[in-house]
């Protein structure tokens, strides 16, 4: 298995919630962050997977602090362990808040892929020298 630094330079995606995320207490539910952060673990391990993948395990989830209502989001990803058939992604969200005037590191977590064949079932990962953010 490959352990990589995987240097985070922009986000995956940028994203704004909308009401209807929010809970009770006026924050983001914790699922749809979840779905954020897999949707972006999803493209780098697409990318560095040269083909589809599926999300096999999600581990370390920490909601560290609540997301506004008017927060952006973005959602860091970069390879953390290339296994034979596996990727590891480390997912993180900070919230943009007062219009950008402060960061707020909201989630992390851990993503595990496998690359997928046509039928469906694991493919062992073509290994570069360099994995991608
Ligand atoms: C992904 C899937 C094809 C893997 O099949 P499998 O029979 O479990 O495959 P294997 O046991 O050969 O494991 C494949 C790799 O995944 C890793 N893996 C399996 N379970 C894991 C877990 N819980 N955590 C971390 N890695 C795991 C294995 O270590 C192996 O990695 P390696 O080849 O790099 O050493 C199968 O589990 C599946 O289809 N799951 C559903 C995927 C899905 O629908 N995801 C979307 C969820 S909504």
């Amino acid at each position: 298995m490959t352990t990589t630094g995987g240097a985070e330079r922009d986000p995956i995606l940028r994203v704004v919630p909308k009401p209807g995320d929010i809970n009770a207490n006026g924050h983001i539910f914790g699922g749809w962050v979840l779905s954020q952060m897999d949707i972006a673990a999803g493209i780098v391990a697409a990318r560095e997977a040269d083909g589809p993948v599926a999300t096999v395990a999600i581990e370390a989830m920490e909601f560290i602090a609540p997301i506004l209502l008017q927060d952006l989001i973005s959602v860091y990803a970069h390879v953390e362990r290339i296994g034979r058939t596996s990727i590891a992604i480390r997912v993180r969200v900070v919230a943009s808040r007062d219009r950008g005037s402060r960061e707020v590191d909201v989630t992390s977590g851990l993503f595990t892929f496998v690359a997928l064949d046509e039928n469906h079932r694991p493919r062992p990962v073509k290994r570069d020298a360099t994995p991608s953010a």
